[in-house]
């Protein structure tokens, strides 16, 4: 299978097990890693609303978790009839652990729609180097 294919596999089956009762909105995501590892997640809920987490936070922390840090692709897909966009922290997260080439893959459950680098949804993110002067 194409690794593109597995991507949207992988963000599918973990839509499936999201656990979104206050939204009814689930969302799976998945990651390429730069080392070829795949991770993924879903959105997590909670009563307490802010406590809740979107997909790609969770694909992006069993992704260190793993032992990677860099994202060559990262997959989000919704059960839903529009495409979803990431979140503003979310791109910030997704840009901490991006380069250049990076891509942002927008899929509906059967297909990958668009790709996006993540300057082009994030043109200026926050830099942890400003932090190093
Ligand atoms: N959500 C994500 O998981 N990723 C996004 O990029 C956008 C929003 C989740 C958060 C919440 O559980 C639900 O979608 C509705 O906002």
């Amino acid at each position: 299978m194409e690794i593109k294919e597995q991507l949207l596999q992988k963000a599918n089956n973990a839509k499936i097990n999201a656990y979104a009762p206050y939204s009814n909105y689930k969302v799976g995501a998945s990651i390429l890693s730069k080392n070829g590892n795949m991770y993924s997640s879903c959105n997590v809920e909670n009563i307490s609303y802010p406590c809740g987490t979107c997909a790609e936070a969770g694909a992006i922390a069993a992704m260190i978790a793993g032992g990677d840090k860099c994202i060559s692709a990262i997959l989000i897909v919704a059960e839903a009839k529009e495409l979803v966009y990431p979140c503003g922290a979310c791109l910030q997260r997704i840009a901490e652990f991006s380069d250049d080439e990076t891509i942002i893959y927008l899929a509906n459950s059967k297909e990958i729609c668009k790709q996006y680098h993540v300057r082009d949804l994030l043109p200026q993110n926050f830099k942890a180097a400003e932090l190093k002067r």
